[in-house]
């Protein structure tokens, strides 16, 4: 059984193919001929946490492919009030063609997981998001800021340079999947965190390790000019993720040199492209002058949501048929 728990379970190529199905079927869905890839298939989509653009990308997908999807909020579900993991795993996928989870402690997926006769999909835990890396490397190869690589979907990924991107700001489940992504794909990632909020240290050795072999150059340091001179993107999430509410305040005094502002954008490549997973809460992670400028991508990147996950679904589907 495959699930799509972490980029660090997929190969490079696994990855490509996933972004190359997932611009075919934006193609598809852009002239109106996207085939019912997934007719009558359910997807469950189990939310432990808020959400905007997960939610609707997925439940928006699947209909869009012939499916249906289901909300499973956890205020509403019986795992909200103490049942098991594995009961609710074994029966709602012995219903289901799919799951999507979106939980806190990244043990939950697992275990779910392990428990579940269908395909997971992690749609955040505490240490990944991987769903959305996807939307940020396809939008990254729709500005034709890629690995070199073909696509029979987008001519401009002819690319001869591999990117430098660079994540500025908490080491969390964003900085993971950055790490995995580019340990996979094998580009140049540069993270800046303050001292005391630096990726997780046995995810970044395990992503070290994986660059070895893909070419891939990771660098985590405190310095935000270090990390984003010369960056193609230049990319950062909220200080204060779901579940830290209560760290806010000191959150914002530690971060408080890591807003992306047009100050930093200057030290970028004049062609960076501004990346962020959204929600943004402007004049602290970013500027509103760079999250509304010309630079910044990030409602095409949110959009890209909808086709990366329609592409994770229809391969996750041909993978286990
Ligand atoms: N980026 C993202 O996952 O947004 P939501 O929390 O709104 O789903
Ligand atoms: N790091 C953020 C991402 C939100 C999409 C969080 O976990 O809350």
């Amino acid at each position: 059984m495959r699930h799509f728990l972490t980029l660090r379970d997929l190969s490079k190529d696994e990855i490509l193919e996933i972004i190359d199905l997932a611009l075919q079927i934006k193609q598809e869905w852009q002239s109106q001929t996207q085939p019912l890839y997934l007719e009558r298939k359910t997807l469950g989509m189990v939310f432990e946490k808020s959400s905007t653009r997960t939610r609707v990308s997925f439940e928006a997908g699947i209909y869009q492919l012939g499916g249906m999807g289901i909300f499973l909020s956890n205020k509403d579900i019986q795992l909200g009030r103490g049942e098991p993991i594995k009961d609710t795993a074994r029966v709602i996928s012995s219903m289901l063609d799919m799951v999507m989870m979106r939980t806190s402690d990244h043990a939950r997926i697992e275990e779910f997981a392990q428990y579940s006769s269908v395909p997971v999909i992690n749609g955040l835990s505490d240490d990944y998001h991987p769903v959305q890396l996807m939307a940020d490397y396809m939008t990254m190869v729709e500005c034709g800021i890629s690995m070199p690589h073909t696509s029979n979907f987008y001519p401009r990924t002819q690319t001869t340079q591999k990117p430098i991107v660079a994540y500025i700001g908490d080491g969390n489940n964003m900085a993971h999947s950055w790490l995995w992504l580019c340990a996979k794909l094998g580009f140049e990632l540069r993270i800046a965190s303050p001292k005391g909020y630096e990726p997780k240290t046995h995810i970044l050795n395990q992503a070290l390790q994986e660059a070895k072999h893909s070419g891939a150059q990771i660098l985590v340091c405190d310095n935000v000019q270090v990390a984003v001179s010369g960056a193609n993107v230049v990319t950062t999430d909220t200080w204060a993720s779901m579940g830290q509410e209560d760290q806010k305040q000191e959150r914002q005094k530690a971060f408080k040199q890591y807003c992306v502002d047009s100050a930093t954008m200057t030290l970028a490549n004049k062609d960076a492209i501004f990346l962020h997973c959204l929600p943004a809460y402007r004049e602290q992670e970013v500027s509103e002058e760079v999250l509304e400028g010309t630079q910044s991508k990030v409602f095409l990147e949110a959009q890209n949501r909808l086709h990366a996950q329609k592409g994770i679904m229809v391969w996750l589907q041909r993978q286990n048929a």
